[in-house]
């Protein structure tokens, strides 16, 4: 199997590449962004906790999303791999995603990062904001909330993948198509 951890700040472009790459391979696509936003589309009590969080720019509990993959994962019992976007983004859910994969005899192929600076993820989610209605998009300073929070909690799972010998990390500015190109080199070593 090939199960691919794409990682970066908020607007780093991973929901982009991921679209791409789920033709390109046929993979699964597990965002837990995603997942979280169809909770609270569905009114779920579980989205209305979410919601909260989310728009004030923090991370959901761990258990939460933990949870969320582990439904994931059982119900594409017969997929050829996975594209997590957005997940792990702490230590704890890194280590509990590695015991779940475990247990169906599978591991993490790999981490690729995108890395893109401060000021273009904020030019890139403002201009996302206008038109997504996503309410963590709307304004400069949930923004720099969520930047912040990947800056505390989510660059430690870095160190995870790099004690794995599992990552690598790739310049997130420029075009879309040269970006997957870069990507699918590192997917084609794997
Ligand atoms: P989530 O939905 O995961 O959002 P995010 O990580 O903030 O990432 P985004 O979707 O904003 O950005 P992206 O990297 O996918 O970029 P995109 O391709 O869209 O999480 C939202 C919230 O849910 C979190 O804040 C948290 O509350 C909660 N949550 C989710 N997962 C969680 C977890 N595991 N644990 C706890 N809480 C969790 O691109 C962005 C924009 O840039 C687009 O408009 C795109 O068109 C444009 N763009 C893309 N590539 C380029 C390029 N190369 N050049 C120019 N523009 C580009």
């Amino acid at each position: 199997m090939l199960n691919l951890v794409l990682f970066g700040p908020p607007g780093a472009g991973k929901g982009t590449q991921s679209q791409k790459l789920i033709e390109k391979y046929g993979l699964i696509h597990l965002s837990t962004g995603d997942i979280l936003r169809n909770e609270i589309a569905q009114g779920t009590t579980l989205g209305l906790e979410a919601k909260k969080l989310m728009d004030d720019g923090k991370l959901v509990p761990d258990e939460v999303v933990i949870g969320m993959i582990s439904n994931k994962l059982d119900a594409n019992a017969d997929a050829k791999g996975f594209i997590f976007d957005g997940f792990p983004r702490t230590v704890a859910q890194a280590a509990a995603l590695d015991t779940l994969l475990e247990e169906k005899s599978t591991a993490i192929s790999g981490m690729i990062a995108l890395v893109v600076d401060d000021e273009e993820l904020e030019k890139r989610l403002l201009e996302r904001g206008k038109t997504s209605g996503r309410p963590d998009d709307a304004n400069p300073e949930i923004i720099r909330k969520r930047i912040n929070e990947y800056n505390s909690k989510t660059t430690p799972v870095a160190e995870f993948y790099k004690e794995q010998d599992k990552f690598t990390s790739i310049n997130g500015v420029g075009t879309i198509d040269g970006i997957f190109d870069a990507i699918s080199e590192v997917i084609e070593k794997y």
